[in-house]
């Protein structure tokens, strides 16, 4: 990465025909930064992972990764700048044809040439840092638990070594103590690795654990953001709103 914030976002807005959905939005990610994204449901989260992943255009705006600006740019630097990012679709979105292996190393056998042998050995090396046992890696998704499909999920995210990582609500879904673990192994994940994360979550007890900086969206618009300790004493009333259900 070259440049200071790994994203740079400035002025986005999304609109589905007279409706606003983001109204210029302004953030950044910058190195080792765990940054959260809380709002209620409908608020425009996923819309902004979406735009940010590239999968969406917005009407307005510029996301700059590592210096690029994907909405403004051709098609191959755009590609190459979403090379960096490593993204878990909210409710999984695992590939229900393909065995774990096959999903953990999606991209290194369409698009790296990987063989059965060596992407077999990489899904390997990926899963024993997410407590997964070996023997799941012929299984289907369909046969896995809901918090193993999660793992798999990040292990698909991390498996070609991004520099920024993506979670759309990642424990939605999970009973809470699964959830905990989750939120618990994205935490150590991210560290370990030494990547910056965005985290989208409706649930508001892993913002301690998870987030160095949280965003609530509210209204097309941040609302609030700063770090957790702030945020647990602020005397905004949407943050107020929000902690309550904490
Ligand atoms: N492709 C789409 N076409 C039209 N409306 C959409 C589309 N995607 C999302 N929306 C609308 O944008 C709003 C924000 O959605 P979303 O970002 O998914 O919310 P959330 O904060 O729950 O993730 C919702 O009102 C949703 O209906
Ligand atoms: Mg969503």
């Amino acid at each position: 990465m070259k440049t200071k914030n790994l994203i740079d976002v400035k002025n986005l807005s999304v609109s589905f025909g007279n409706n606003i959905i983001l109204n210029k939005i302004n953030l950044h990610l910058s190195k080792k930064e765990s940054l959260v994204i809380i709002g209620k449901s409908g608020s425009g989260k996923s819309v902004l992972l979406k735009c940010l992943m590239g999968l969406l255009k917005p009407k307005l705006g510029s996301i700059k990764i590592d210096g690029v600006d994907i909405v403004n740019t051709n098609r191959i630097d755009k590609e190459n700048a979403l090379k960096n990012i490593g993204v878990t679709f909210q409710n999984g979105a695992l590939f229900d044809s393909l065995t774990v292996w096959e999903n953990i190393t999606f991209k290194e056998t369409r698009f790296f040439g990987f063989d059965k042998k060596a992407a077999k050995e990489k899904a390997l090396s990926i899963i024993q840092n997410l407590e997964l046992d070996k023997n799941i890696l012929e299984l289907y998704p369909s046969e896995l638990s809901g918090g193993m499909q999660k793992r798999v999920a990040i292990a698909r995210a991390i498996c070609d070594q991004p520099q920024v990582l993506f979670f759309d609500e990642p424990t939605s879904g999970l009973d809470p103590i699964t959830g905990k673990i989750i939120n618990d192994l994205i935490y150590k994940t991210v560290k370990k690795l030494g990547v910056s994360a965005i985290t989208i979550t409706h649930d508001i007890s892993s913002i301690d654990n998870l987030a160095s900086r949280v965003i609530l969206l509210d209204n097309n618009k941040i609302a609030w953001s700063g770090k957790p300790n702030d945020m647990n004493k602020s005397k905004n009333n949407i943050v107020m709103q929000f902690l309550i259900n904490k």
